[in-house]
This record gives structure tokens, C-alpha cells and sequence, in this order.
């Protein structure tokens, strides 16, 4: 928030940080955990493996990498990890403004393809993902005397193989360093049994009482009913803002624009005369993301549509109402079937009392369920964690590259069931911003896959200078580009290390070698069409249509390969590339010989 507007997009780490005024540096010392500052920092120094349990918003995330800084640990480098991007950009920011530094001064982050962090740095807040690359080169992370998990509870897969690798490194490391584990939920009891000698400290919350509202009957539409929930409580309720749970990206992006329209004619309760809308995912630019923590301009009422993310990773400021859906995406694996799937189901109990907990933290507050009271009574009480449910490919490839050899043995919080460490599944980077307009133009008949590369041709043939033009002009993502540009790079080196010849690299003359090499890691993805216009995944007869993103709805191809399945109303194939049947028996014969009927 410098004063000058920026001629052109700046990363957040050249701009000077203001450090916050004197009124809110105090409230900061309300926070539930500077009351237990001293106890903590003790729990911390006493232990070496030691579990933080607090609700969302008492003050972990921010403030206790500030208080080890203060204490004897000011010389050394402190960590703390998060499973999101946005998560530990907001909070690197926030900490900066507390310290009254810039990014990349005491405080810093390190997310994937954007380090701010330098050799000052003392505080650094980076994905869990990124933590696990950097113990690919220090297998032990010896320059780190602290190492926070945060956000234990969400259990992500990179969480999950952090805490196996950490478990090692306790048995490896023979100087001093301490773990931390930060969590939201009693879960924490598991972890604390996982690490020997662990101890758990509690730091009360301050939560004031939040109204749980059910729907009479259950919704057909949840969208339908979380945008008349958001104009109703914004013409009857008292001044406060609202978060509004949603799944994903195009639902968000869709309510925003409704409430742009139709929250125009909504008169507010209260004087607050305009509502407004704005939305908080992961894969939003951080420039945006910083919005939600504006507060609204005085006279309106700020409404955030966000994902799960707003549920314990980002805690937003002003927030009396929440509007829960009760659903969330979710990535599972099939291990019978072979197929990821990217499905809205419904949260846990545990979730949407995190949700509703979010209405409660300033003042009373009140949530608004989308579902009837029997409905919640029929939900899991907690989230199945993301290794008990994912394809491991990815995961399964980092621990290997950190010498790992066998994965069946490695020490996890919860062991995998051994299917799900299937053949590894090859897979390419997919760019999702781009347009549709220009997915058209740039269409190729041999699906997204090629047509995402006609993209990057033309905008690597663009004169540097003109590359953000064009992507405006194009209706193209210039930081999906620009990502994808880096990814692009990144491969290229590799090939040039295992001197492999680059100059046929996506020939889009020449698609075949391309279109075979999807055949050979997407092979399990194959599927044929079937006389009524659906296609049958090969291996596992699981019925799928062609998603309508796909450069190929609409067309007719024979057999196809895709990266995933997504379920919506039916099974979708999503990311999907035109190939010949004859490819499958020739690349994978031990496969196909048994599957396809001669
Ligand atoms: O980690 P935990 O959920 O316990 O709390 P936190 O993320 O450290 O947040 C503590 C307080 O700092 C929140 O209640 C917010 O008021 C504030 N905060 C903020 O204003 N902006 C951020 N990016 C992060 C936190
Ligand atoms: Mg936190």
C-alpha cells in the first residue's frame, strides 16, 4: 500500500512494508497467545518435539515465530511451514508489518517460484511442499534451529511426509532443534504419541458465542441458496461482514459477480447501503488476495466467497456472519479404479464447527447452515487425512529423491493402505487460467494438451517486452503464463542436463511423438468411445465424458488419454488428448494386451 501506483506489477516483497500503527500494534498483545508466551516459549525449550493446540485466530501462526525470535533463539534461522501458498504469503506479510520490516528483511517467504527470503532473514514462512524440496539438498534441514508445522491438523499429503521426515530427523540429528506442531484441533493427541517424548500445551481461545442456524429442508442448490442466505443477512442482520463458504474457483469467481449485480438492488440493514464482494482461493494472484484483509469502505458491508482455506489457514478480519454450504472439493484416489477424482463432497462435523467458529472471534456472531440439522448429524466427525486418500505418485517420487528407498517402511503419521503406492502416474503441468476465447484460437485437434503448447509457443514468440500485452489481448493469464514459462525452463535444463536433444521439443508440426509420450505416462487414463458418444476408461470399464472445458467437447475421437477425473453431475475426463488405439498395444503391451479385446 505505497503511496505511488506502481507502473507495472510489482512482487510484494519490493514494496516497504508500513509497520502497523501504534493502536494495533497493542491489540496485537490481546491475542490468547501472548498469555501464554511464557509458557509456550518453555514448552518450546524443554521439549523437542512440542504440539501448540489453539483455535483459529488466537495468535500461533503470527506470533510465535516473532516470540522465539525475541528469545534465545534470535541468532538462528527459524521456519514455519503452511499447506498453502496464499497461507504463507498473508501471514509473511502480515509478521512483516508487526516487525515493521520488508519481506526478505528479519521476515520472508519461500513458496514455489517465489523466494523473497535473503541471507538477513530470520522468520521464514514457506509451504510445506517447498520445506520438503529444500530436504532433498539437506536431508537433515541443518541450518534451521526451529522447524514449525503448521496447520498439523489439515493433514495434507506434503504435511504428512514432512512428519515422517522430521520423526527421521530426529533420530539422525545429534545438535539442538526443536519441532513445533501447530494445530487448530484436539487431533493433536496422534501426532504427539507419533514423535517420542512429544508434549502437548493448550492455548485457550477466546471465543464468543456464535448462533448455529439449519435450513428447514435440505437444498437443492447450494449456490442458490448461499447467495439469497448472503443478500437476506445483508438487508436484516446488524453491521458485520460475511464469509461465505464455497468450493472452488468458478463458483467464487460466479457469486462475486452476482453479488456485483444483484447486491446493487439489495438495500442493507443499518445504513450499511452496499455489499461488497470479494473472494479468497489459493490460486488467486497475492495482490488480490491482500483484499480480503481491507476492511470494507465505511457505509458497506464486505461479503468474502472463499474456500476452505478461510476455514483455519487465513484468518480474516471483521467477519460476524459465515454462510456454510457444507461441502468442500476434494481430491481422492480410487485405488480399485485408478483414478484421481476432484469431487465436491460434504465436510466433516469437525469442519463445520471450524467454519462456524470463524463468526466468533471479534464479537458474537451467527452461522448460517445450508443443510438441515439431520444432515449434520450424518457427517464423518473429522476429515479422512489426504495420504489415506490420495494417488501418492508425487509424494512417493519427492521421499525417493530424499534417498528414501522404501516407501513401504517409511514412518507416516498414518500408513497408507498399500495400494494407493500404485505405479508411479506421469502427469504435466496444466494450465488453467487460460481462456476460453482463446482456447479456441488456439485449439488443436489434438486436444488441451496441444493446445496448451500452441499457447506457449506464441507467447514465447512474443518479444519480451510485448508478453503482457498480449496476454491481455489473447484473454490469458500473464502469472499462469509467466509459471508456466518458469516450468518450461525448468524442464528444459533437466533435458539439457540428461543431454537429450531439445530441438524437437513440441513440434506442434509434428504432434505424434508428443501424443504418444501422454500415451506412455496417462496410460491408465486411456479410455475408448462407446456407441452412445461416452467413453469407457480401458482398465477399470468406469464411464466419463469429456469435460466442457476440453478444446475436444463436442468432437468425436476415438480413444482418448486425460490427467484427471473430476465428478461434477456425472464423470468428467478433464485435460484430454486425441490418441490412436493401436498406440496403446504398441507403448504399453503387458497393460493393454489384457485389457483391450483382440
Ligand atoms: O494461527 P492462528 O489462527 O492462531 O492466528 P493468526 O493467524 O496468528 O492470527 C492472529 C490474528 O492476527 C488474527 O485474528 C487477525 O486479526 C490477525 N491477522 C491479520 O490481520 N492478517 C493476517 N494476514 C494474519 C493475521
Ligand atoms: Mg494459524
Amino acid at each position: 500500500m505505497s503511496n505511488n501506483q506502481p507502473a507495472k506489477r510489482r512482487r510484494l516483497s519490493d514494496e516497504s512494508v508500513p509497520r502497523l500503527r501504534e493502536a494495533e500494534l497493542r491489540k496485537i498483545q490481546d491475542l490468547p497467545v501472548w498469555e501464554a508466551r511464557k509458557a509456550v516459549l518453555e514448552g518450546i525449550c524443554s521439549n523437542q518435539v512440542y504440539v501448540i493446540v489453539g483455535e483459529t485466530g488466537s495468535g500461533k501462526t503470527t506470533q510465535i515465530p516473532k516470540f522465539l525470535h525475541q528469545s534465545r533463539f534470535g541468532k538462528s534461522k527459524i521456519i514455519c511451514t503452511q499447506p498453502r501458498r496464499v497461507a504463507a504469503i498473508a501471514n509473511a506479510t502480515r509478521v512483516a508489518k508487526e516487525m515493521g520490516c520488508k519481506l526478505g528483511g528479519l521476515v520472508g517467504y519461500a513458496v514455489r517460484f517465489d523466494d523473497t527470503s535473503t541471507h538477513e532473514t530470520k522468520i521464514r514462512y514457506v509451504t510445506d511442499g517447498l520445506l520438503l524440496r529444500e530436504a532433498v539438498a539437506d536431508p537433515l534441514l541443518q541450518q534451521y534451529k526451529v522447524i514449525i508445522v503448521d496447520e498439523a491438523h489439515e493433514r495434507t499429503l506434503d504435511t504428512d511426509a514432512l512428519l515422517g521426515l522430521l520423526k527421521r530427523m530426529q533420530r539422525l540429528r545429534k545438535d539442538e532443534f526443536h519441532i513445533v506442531l501447530m494445530s487448530a484441533t484436539l487431533d493433536a493427541g496422534k501426532y504427539a504419541s507419533f514423535f517420542p517424548g512429544a508434549e502437548i500445551g493448550l492455548v485457550q481461545g477466546r471465543q464468543h458465542k456464535v448462533d448455529v442456524m439449519y435450513t428447514k429442508q435440505a437444498q437443492e442448490s447450494y449456490l442458490d441458496a448461499a447467495l439469497t442466505t448472503v443478500l437476506q443477512i445483508h438487508s436484516k442482520e446488524a453491521a458485520g461482514d460475511i464469509l461465505a463458504f464455497l468450493t472452488g474457483q468458478e463458483e467464487i469467481d460466479a457469486l462475486c459477480n452476482l453479488v456485483k449485480t444483484r447486491g446493487a438492488q439489495t438495500k442493507g440493514a443499518h445504513g450499511q447501503e452496499k455489499l461488497q464482494a470479494v473472494a479468497i482461493y489459493a490460486a488467486l494472484p497475492a495482490e488480490q488476495q491482500a483484499q480480503v484483509f481491507h476492511p470494507a469502505p465505511p457505509g458497506s458491508r464486505k461479503v468474502i466467497f472463499a474456500t476452505n482455506i478461510a476455514e483455519t489457514a487465513l484468518t480474516i478480519p471483521g467477519v460476524r456472519y459465515v454462510v456454510d454450504t457444507g461441502v468442500v472439493k476434494q481430491r481422492s484416489y480410487q485405488t480399485g479404479a485408478g483414478v484421481d477424482l476432484l469431487a465436491v463432497v460434504p465436510i466433516s462435523k469437525a469442519q463445520a464447527r471450524q467454519r462456524s467458529g470463524r463468526a466468533g472471534r471479534e464479537a458474537p456472531g451467527k452461522t448460517f447452515r445450508l443443510y438441515t440439522e439431520a444432515e449434520f448429524e450424518k457427517l464423518e466427525s473429522s476429515t479422512t487425512p489426504e495420504i489415506l486418500r490420495v494417488n501418492l505418485a508425487a509424494a512417493v517420487l519427492q521421499l525417493k529423491a530424499l534417498g528414501i528407498s522404501d516407501i513401504r517402511a517409511f514412518d507416516f503419521v498414518d500408513q497408507p493402505p498399500l495400494p494407493a503406492l500404485v505405479f508411479v502416474n506421469g502427469r504435466t503441468e496444466q494450465q488453467k487460467q487460460a481462456a476460453t476465447q482463446a482456447k479456441q484460437r488456439f485449439r488443436r485437434p489434438q486436444g488441451d494438451h496441444l493446445t496448451a503448447l500452441a499457447v506457449l509457443r506464441a507467447f514465447l514468440a512474443t518479444g519480451k517486452g510485448k508478453r503482457g500485452e498480449w496476454c491481455v489481448q489473447n484473454c490469458i493469464s500473464g502469472r499462469a503464463m509467466q509459471r508456466c514459462h518458469r516450468i518450461f525452463q525448468q524442464l528444459c535444463t533437466l533435458l539439457q542436463a540428461m543431454k537429450l536433444p531439445l530441438e524437437r521439443l513440441g513440434d506442434t508440426q509434428d504432434p505424434e511423438p508428443l501424443q504418444r509420450a501422454l500415451v506412455c505416462g496417462l496410460f491408465l487414463h486411456a479410455a475408448c468411445r462407446q456407441s452412445d458418444g461416452t467413453f469407457k476408461v480401458i482398465g477399470t470399464g468406469q464411464e466419463v465424458s469429456i469435460h466442457p472445458s476440453s478444446v475436444l467437447s463436442g468432437s468425436k475421437p476415438e480413444c482418448i488419454v486425460f490427467n484427471e477425473l473430476v465428478f461434477t453431475r456425472r464423470n468428467y475426463a478433464r485435460t484430454v488428448c486425441n490418441i490412436q488405439m493401436s498406440w496403446l498395444i504398441e507403448l504399453v503391451p503387458t497393460y493393454f494386451t489384457k485389457h483391450i479385446p483382440r
